[in-house]
């Protein structure tokens, strides 16, 4: 008994081969059906039948290889269900049209040809039906579809595929559902999802994952080298045992190390990264699953979304005062402006704002004569990100009105009255990079204590204290600037 048993298996595993011969025959016979009816291919009608003949035997032969097959276990009930009688009701009606056909060709009734050309059609629907759900057996219900483009799947009523979505959050990102679970999806569920459960084992959702297979629980929380599942990626390739089998797409080395990492973690199903310990090398590893996005800067985003069309008339209202008024790019909203020295700048900084407080983001007044107060409407613009102060009379009081300008990335102040108590006022400038203050009152002390406020700061003097010792200051000067 157990060796017919081992016979039958092997001759069942040859079904996935034999079953392109029903396919190719049967397909050709409908071929030839149709162009033999041209006066051209007229000669081909005998082999209609004849196509159709060895099409039904390859088909009852698919078909009993299959049944044989069946026996190996492992895949979805219902989908073999329905695979399976699709199976045979081809086989009956491959003989059957054959049958019909010859009757046909003898007799040449009308009703025969009907019987015939209806039977020639329901081949071909079970045919399809056939080869369909023997796909969804063999590569999971969702192969054929897995890789729509999105604009295809919404068409068809499908959801959005999801795929390895990237993270924009990783302290936020759950450590089961957005890194382990991708990574089974991709190179493990295949095999081991709701409509093939090989080794009896599932693990497209947590309970499947949590009910284990026909060897017990495939994983134990918080100890990986008791897991069954890592015990099986770590076998060698070589072995019968290790996962994924030979020949499949082998997990990276980064993708054996989250899964470890998780279930020493304690294999949690709900926890957050925030919530679990992640040392270095983790961390490393994680850091390649995050959004390139989520690292751009605050201003990198803001430029990249865009502020409401700003009005022609006024742009045009504004550059008739002699203002320069540019977008920052070909198709952007984004406004630069800069107001000559020889223009009455704080009139024309006031209506500026009015008119532009979203879409100015460059601002220019250097050599001008605006004034502590004048600068007042400059903290309407709250999407600026370049100021130039530079040889303006401004102080430490006008500061007070950049308070507000979260986005500011680039401040000049060369050359104006600012001092260490007017840059204090920048402290909570989080995007601040740059701030150009030589030849004003800030001193080194000043500035050394924005730039430990704010960490992406570098405030510029001009030149370079270097502390030879503790008596002795040199003073390097910078490019033409002379301290
Ligand atoms: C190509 C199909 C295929 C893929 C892909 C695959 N497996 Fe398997 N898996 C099997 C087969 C077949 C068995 C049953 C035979 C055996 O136990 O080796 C099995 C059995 C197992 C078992 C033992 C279950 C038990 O309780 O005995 C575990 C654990 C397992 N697989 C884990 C994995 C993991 C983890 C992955 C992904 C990294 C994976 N498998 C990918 C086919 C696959």
């Amino acid at each position: 008994m157990e060796e017919s048993g081992d016979l039958l298996l092997f001759l069942g595993r040859f079904h996935p081969l034999f079953l392109h011969l029903p396919i190719g025959f049967l397909v050709m016979a409908v071929l030839l059906e149709f162009v033999s009816k041209k006066e051209k291919y007229r000669a081909l009608r005998p082999a209609v039948g004849f196509t159709l003949f060895i099409g039904a035997i390859s088909a009852l032969v698919a078909a009993i290889l299959g049944l044989m097959l069946a026996r190996d276990g492992g895949y979805s009930e219902d989908l073999l269900g329905i695979h399976q009688w699709l199976g045979i009701a081809l086989v009956i009606f491959a003989f059957g049209t054959w049958w019909l056909q010859r009757q046909y060709e003898e007799k040449g009734t009308d009703k025969l040809k009907k019987a015939y050309t209806g039977s020639l059609v329901l081949m071909m629907v079970f045919l399809g039906g056939a080869g369909h759900y023997g796909g969804s057996l063999t590569h999971g219900s969702n192969y054929l579809t897995q890789n729509m483009p999105n604009g295809l799947r919404a068409l068809v009523g499908l959801e959005r595929s999801k795929g390895p979505k990237l993270i924009t959050n990783l302290q936020e990102a759950e450590v089961f559902g957005d890194i382990v679970h991708p990574i089974l999806e991709m190179r493990c569920n295949s095999c081991h999802n709701a409509s093939k459960k090989k080794g009896d084992l599932q693990m497209h959702t947590v309970q499947a994952m949590q009910r284990g297979g026909e060897s017990g629980a495939a994983f134990v929380a918080g100890d990986p080298a008791q897991s069954l599942l890592l015990q099986r990626i770590h076998l060698p390739e070589t072995d019968d045992e290790h996962m994924p089998p030979k020949g499949k797409t082998q997990l990276t080395d980064q993708q054996v190390a989250l899964l470890e990492w998780w279930i020493s973690e304690g294999a949690p199903f709900d926890k957050k990264v925030a919530e679990v310990n992640v040392d270095g090398s983790i961390d490393e590893i994680l850091q390649t699953l995050v959004d390139p996005n989520a690292n751009k800067s605050e201003v990198e985003i803001l430029l990249a979304s865009e502020p409401p069309v700003p009005s022609a008339e006024k742009i045009k209202a504004f550059r008739d005062q002699g203002v320069m008024i540019k977008t920052l790019a070909a198709n952007s909203n984004w406004l630069q402006v800069a107001i000559d020295k020889k223009l009455p700048v704080e009139d024309l900084l006031a209506g500026l704002a009015e008119s532009f407080p979203e879409q100015i983001t460059w601002l220019d007044l250097k050599e001008s004569a605006i004034s502590d107060q004048g600068l007042a409407p400059v903290g309407k613009l709250k999407n600026l990100t370049k100021l130039r102060l530079e040889k303006t009379p401004i102080s430490d009081s006008g500061m007070d009105h950049l308070k507000g300008l979260t986005y500011l990335e680039f401040l000049n102040i060369y050359g104006s009255q600012v001092g260490d108590q007017g840059i204090a006022k920048l402290s909570d400038l989080r995007n601040l990079r740059s701030l150009y203050a030589w030849e004003t009152r800030v001193t080194a002390a000043g500035a050394n204590q924005l730039e430990g406020q704010l960490a992406k700061l570098t405030v510029n003097l001009g030149f370079e204290v270097n502390v030879v010792d503790s008596l002795t200051v040199e003073v390097l000067p910078v490019g033409n600037k002379t301290p």
